[in-house]
């Protein structure tokens, strides 16, 4: 199996925008592929459709070789895909650790929410969800900010919260939409060298992203979509040099 994820002709329309128009790409076993755009390409309505948030019109997408369509989020999950969000979902209400937590659960509900309103009473499973999330902190080297609360952690390491939630289901497929949207520079780095040591472990990863340089530095391979369709795909160094890509970005 050298695909672990192979997206066939989407499309889908919101009323009369087609915000994904007839795209396909795979992400091969183990490699970090980019999916980048001007704003409103079609992104994040393709991560929706993958995920199983949104209903795709045509097209089909398969998942470690088995067809997704008769899946929902949480199966999928369950099966070995997780992804953060653009707009960071934290509880304000919980700590770190036990946002990080939801993550277990949430292999049984559909949303972040639901899966905090739905928590569990079962000593047994919380234990093992504790652990996990713990060991998931001290992989993404944030464990010493178990105990704080979201409003009382930078931004950047609400990202890493996030990431870690992502992790706790254990994926062979991550995706990251705009993981590095409001960090610093420095933070930013942090974000470089922590994706390379997920992937190290064996995870395939598909970025949506705008920041540039991390896209260059870190993906083996680039595909870019404008207006919902696909546009160009290649090495970074290519897509860098590539006519039509520039045009998408700076000729409107
Ligand atoms: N739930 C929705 N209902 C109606 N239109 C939507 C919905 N979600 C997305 N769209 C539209 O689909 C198009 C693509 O949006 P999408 O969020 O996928 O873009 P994106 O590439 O992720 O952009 P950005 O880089 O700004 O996040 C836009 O025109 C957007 O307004
Ligand atoms: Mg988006």
């Amino acid at each position: 199996m050298d695909k672990i994820i192979s997206i066939d002709s989407i499309t889908k329309s919101f009323g009369g925008i087609k915000a994904v128009d007839n795209v396909s790409f795979f992400v091969k076993n183990g490699e970090i592929k980019a999916l980048i755009g001007p704003n409103g390409a079609g992104k994040t309505t393709l991560f929706n459709i993958i995920t199983k948030l949104y209903t795709k019109d045509s097209g089909s997408i398969s998942f470690m070789g088995n067809s997704i369509e008769k899946y929902k989020s949480y199966e999928l999950i369950k099966l070995g895909m997780s992804r953060t969000f653009q707009n960071i979902q934290l509880i304000n209400d919980l700590n770190v650790l036990e946002n990080v937590m939801l993550g277990y659960h949430i292999n049984m509900k559909s949303n972040v929410l639901d899966a905090f309103l739905s928590l569990p009473k079962n000593k047994k499973y919380e234990k093992e969800a504790e652990k996990t999330s713990y060991y998931i902190l001290r992989f993404l080297k944030i464990d010493n900010i178990e105990k704080k609360y979201p409003n009382e952690i930078p931004f950047g390491y609400k990202r890493l919260v996030e990431i870690a939630r992502a992790l706790v289901s254990k994926p062979k497929l991550l995706l990251l939409d705009e993981p590095a949207a409001g960090l610093n520079e420095s933070e930013t780095n942090r974000l470089l060298k922590t994706i390379f040591r997920i992937w190290e472990q064996g995870v395939s990863i598909l970025l949506i992203e705008h920041d540039m340089n991390l896209v260059m530095n870190c993906s083996h391979s680039v595909v870019v979509m404008d207006e919902g369709r696909k546009i160009a795909e290649g090495p970074p160094s290519y897509i860098q040099n590539n006519d039509e890509v520039k045009r998408a970005y700076f000729g409107k």
